[in-house]
């Protein structure tokens, strides 16, 4: 059973549009939802309306907006199962973490009910009497939100949610190839929290029209902040274009997230936090492993134990009991097959590589591997910086493996490919702790636990290439998406002026306790 997708603008659907069709990344031929693409000027026009309907819902006072999500949370708890069932459809993610995934946007919407009633201002004594100074935090305005579809619920919402809490309206462009899910999604805010029309409106569109139609937003002052989760080639653009605007967007971007197997570590352990977080979503989330780093010392046992890992591995039809189903959508897929190019003679290559089936099969495949685009998880051994598989995000089930002889060796290459969004360090010694938390680029760090898994109320975000510094999630959100403004109140009847009028107390600099 297929749907037709739109756009739905101030609570109507936009139906003109050429359509394109989203299809089943494990099983291609069910076609899950024809989408009608929107034009630039209709993504203008949604930024618009919301860019409207804000001032009414800021002054919705904040505690409502607060219930407002909490019954959006309540919706998404009852539909957790069939939205989870759409995701694994539509993108291939494994149930089960379709389902954690959908967890995740009731943590958000359960982080921030609260918050509507805090959103705490300060008030603040004054240099001068009769005066009194306060904070109070401001919704941003119309905010555009524009995310990647590994995470298709998850990621959005911890946009979305804490946007609409600090009375913000927004513009959400998904991704092209999650559509039936974002509809979804958009439904069950909506009209599970009962937001009033233009407050949240969805653009499915391509990246083309959609930069276009948020240049010609931002032109017309229709958009004041942006969201965006992505490539980091994507994210430059998306920087300097709202730079340009004297805006700067929250940028969520790619990663090449480093785990560190030292000396003391334990292996056991280290095997399944690299093979969780390396094929994972087949190795398409922002948080997944890039390279393994492990001690010299170490480097064959681990091997031998996480190739053995990998090999035994349950691949296949994601809604069942798999650690790794298909690439998410067909662009991965050609993307995905590039990167194995990068293989190199001085690499050691684990198991088979490419597209599984026919006479590429893999053993105990769970389903019809010819059906869908199932590649099989690579494990290369031997690779170091200047390699681009150590250097470069490499978004799919490939996992690279480096060997260090110093600790301070071991940081420089974890830092060396500029990412800085997760990583991870096996140790039992708590100096290797604090020393890879202080020389470790990235914006999360995990001790004896994989680079992924980060939870819905930590600062989430990247440095160097994976992000310019936001942080999501959690109070840190905040920031993003409400601005400070200070104001003082002088009630003595008179101009009293700041650092002129300031009475001081006559201190007596001379003084010098006298030794008895
Ligand atoms: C992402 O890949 O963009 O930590 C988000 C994790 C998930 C979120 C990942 N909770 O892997």
């Amino acid at each position: 059973m297929s749907q037709t997708v739109t756009s739905v603008i101030d609570g109507k659907a936009v139906a003109e549009g050429r359509t394109v069709a989203s299809t089943n990344p494990a099983r291609l031929d069910d076609i899950v939802a024809e989408v009608v693409m929107a034009d630039a000027a209709t993504f203008a026009r949604a930024a618009a309306a919301a860019k409207a309907a804000q001032q009414a819902w800021a002054d919705v006072p904040a505690p409502v907006r607060g219930r407002a999500i909490a019954h959006i949370g309540r919706a998404v708890e009852e539909n957790a199962e069939a939205l989870a069932r759409l995701v694994t459809r539509e993108i291939g993610k494994p149930y089960a973490e379709s389902l954690g995934e959908v967890r995740e946007i009731v943590d958000t919407c359960d982080f921030f009910l609260g918050e509507g009633r805090r959103l705490y201002g300060q008030t603040v004594p004054s240099e001068m009497p009769d005066k009194q100074l306060f904070t109070f935090r401001n919704p941003v305005g119309a905010v555009a939100v524009i995310t990647a579809g590994n995470f298709p619920v998850a990621v959005p919402s911890w946009y979305i949610v804490p946007a609409l809490l600090t009375g913000n309206t927004v513009v959400w462009k998904p991704a092209e190839y999650s559509p039936a899910v974002s509809n979804a999604f958009h439904e069950l805010f909506v009209r599970g929290g009962g937001l009033p029309d233009g407050v949240f409106n969805i653009v499915h569109a391509d990246g083309e029209q959609t930069y276009a139609g948020l240049q010609a937003a931002l032109e017309a002052g229709d958009v004041d902040k942006v969201g965006f989760t992505g490539s980091s080639a994507v994210g430059r653009e998306i920087g300097a274009l709202t730079g340009r605007h004297l805006q700067a967007a929250c940028l969520e971007l790619g990663g090449k997230n480093p785990l560190l197997v030292t000396p003391s570590a334990d292996l056991d352990l280290a095997v399944e936090g690299a093979l969780f977080s390396g094929f994972g979503t087949a190795g398409q989330r922002c948080t997944s492993l890039g390279t393994v780093i492990v001690h010299e010392s170490r480097h064959d046992e681990f091997v031998a134990r996480f190739t053995k890992a990998v090999e035994s591995a349950a691949v296949g039809d994601p809604s069942g009991d798999v650690l790794m189903g298909p690439l998410l959508d067909q662009k991965f897929a050609t993307r995905y097959e590039d990167y194995l190019g990068w293989v190199q003679p001085h690499h050691t290559v684990y198991g088979a590589t490419g597209r599984i089936g026919g006479g590429n099969a893999r053993d105990g495949f769970v389903g019809d591997a010819e059906a869908g685009l199932f590649y099989h998880p690579v494990v290369v051994d031997g690779v170091r910086p200047g390699d681009a598989i150590f250097d470069e995000e490499t978004f799919g089930p490939i996992v690279g493996i480096a060997t260090y002889s110093t600790f301070a060796e071991a940081i420089e290459m974890a830092n060396a490919p500029g990412y800085g969004l997760s990583s991870a360090v096996y140790t039992t010694e708590p100096d290797e702790v604090f020393a890879f938390r202080r020389g470790i680029s990235a914006g999360m760090v995990s001790v004896n636990n994989s680079t992924s898994g980060a939870e819905a109320h930590l600062p989430f975000g990247g440095n160097g290439k994976s992000g310019n510094g936001s942080r999501q999630s959690g109070v840190w959100v905040l920031d993003q998406f409400t601005r400070w403004q200070a104001m003082n109140w002088d009630y003595s009847g008179r101009l009293q002026k700041a650092q002129m009028d300031v009475v001081e107390t006559t201190p007596e600099p001379g003084f010098r306790l006298t030794e008895q």
